[in-house]
């Protein structure tokens, strides 16, 4: 996170995101919680917007994959500087548009809509759907015709390139559950331009999550290319090209790739394409804007190792259990002293809600505030409430203010939906 610094505050080394000591929000929300810095999203999402000027692409549509992070304050601030929405669901579809995104701006992508989910968007005023196999491209034009209305189609083309990145976050190998053989797609666009519910509109690709160097990209934007122009030739109308997202960010100590060149690369592949561009990271966006704020209950030592164990839980932040993932972890209080190695573990009755391994701090106590960086991308959005433990806050801050924009609930309000 850009904006998390240390400074002098009573007399303290203390945790500054923006103007803001995280010791004056733990007092205020407790602990554990996720903060996000306004500052630091905004130049997220404007790290994008300003390559693609800086490239001399105009027509270019920057849609936030919700998924990553779909607290509505977050997302409102997205959608007042222009950003349109990936979406993968009719829950997604429904905040984005109460965010103020226009449902123009919205591309329904997802490996498994349902009938009722694809009339909800359409219905919703959503125009653009990724497609993801022929079954849902029959059901989406059937949908459509029902509705007196026409779905905008790209087919999110699986291309068999391997994005470099965790198993459990490559999406465009063959034998990956989404999209669809891109060795199919003249014969689907053949079909879907017959079908009456449907405009052929583009061509859809996410090779997957987290990738941190050019070559995958390089690998499969060529690939898209070259579908472009067959699919032409074979007399379709394809008017926009969808990127998909993947963007890596820095977590330990990775070469993570520059966004200019990303984009630099997009005008490269389209420079004679004349089509309009979609991209939608969700990670890059959020993911550097946002903190996990915890507190060591207590120390424990074994025979192998030293726990110590924290107040936030794999049901908090589920990265490290679900992908063995690494969050750089730094002391709200900076500390001198001896420094000992530790495995931060949260609460959960699971051998798998270790967060961290193997992390060096600096003389520890029970009461100490750790921040998690980096976790503002599937940390609040996967957390659940598993072991009864409630969702945690949100805080956003700005400047030298913070607001509560998710707060914690009580367990009256977990059992509501629960209630006769
Ligand atoms: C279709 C699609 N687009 C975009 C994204 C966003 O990926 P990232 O957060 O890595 O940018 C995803 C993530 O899974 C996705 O499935």
């Amino acid at each position: 996170m850009k904006f998390l610094t240390y400074k002098n505050s009573k007399k303290l080394d203390s945790l500054f995101v923006e103007d803001v000591p995280i010791l004056d929000i733990s007092d205020a929300v407790g602990t554990p919680f996720y903060c996000y810095s306004r500052k630091n999203l905004v130049e997220n999402f404007q790290n994008f917007s300003d390559a693609f000027l800086q490239a001399g692409i105009s027509e270019f549509k920057i849609c936030y994959a919700i998924k990553a992070n779909f607290n509505i304050h977050l997302v409102k601030i997205l959608a007042e500087l222009g950003s349109g929405i990936d979406a993968v669901s009719a829950g997604e579809i429904f905040r984005a548009i109460k965010a103020g995104v226009s449902p123009k701006k919205i591309v329904f992508a997802g490996v498994g809509k349902t009938r009722e989910e694809i009339s909800y968007a359409l219905e919703s005023g959503v125009e653009e759907f990724s497609v993801e196999s022929v079954p849902e491209m029959f059901l989406l034009s059937e949908v459509a015709v029902s509705l007196k209305k026409k779905a905008k189609f790209s087919l999110r083309v699986n291309p068999n390139v391997d994005a470099k990145t965790h198993d459990k976050i490559s999406t465009g190998r063959k034998g990956d559950k989404f999209g669809v053989d891109i060795e199919l797609a003249e014969e689907i666009y053949a079909k879907a331009s017959k079908l009456p519910g449907l405009e052929v509109y583009g061509i859809a690709m996410h090779i997957g999550s987290q990738i941190t160097t050019i070559d995958p990209f390089v690998a499969a934007f060529k690939k898209l290319r070259e579908l472009c122009l067959t699919l032409r030739k074979n007399g379709h109308k394809i008017s926009a090209l969808d990127f998909g997202g993947g963007i890596g960010i820095l977590y330990k100590n990775e070469n993570t790739l520059l966004i200019q060149d990303y984009v630099d690369l997009i005008k490269e592949i389209t420079t004679d394409l004349k089509v309009k561009i979609t991209i939608a990271p969700g990670r890059a966006i959020v993911g550097s804007a946002g903190i996990l704020v915890s507190k060591i209950l207590f120390l424990k030592e074994t025979a192998v190792r030293n726990f110590a164990i924290i107040d936030a839980a794999m049901n908090d932040l589920m990265r490290p259990g679900l992908y063995g993932s690494y969050h750089e972890i730094l002391p709200v209080i900076k500390k001198s002293g001896a420094k000992y190695s530790f495995d931060l573990a949260g609460p959960v009755c699971e051998s798998t809600d270790v967060l961290a391994q193997n992390r060096e701090l600096i003389d520890p106590k029970s009461d100490d505030l750790l921040a998690f960086i980096s976790a503002g991308a599937y940390g609040s959005s996967m957390s659940n409430e598993y072991n009864c433990r409630p969702l945690i806050p949100e805080v956003l801050v700005d400047g030298n203010n913070f607001r509560v924009i998710r707060r914690r609930p009580s367990f009256e309000e977990m059992l509501h939906l629960e209630n006769d």
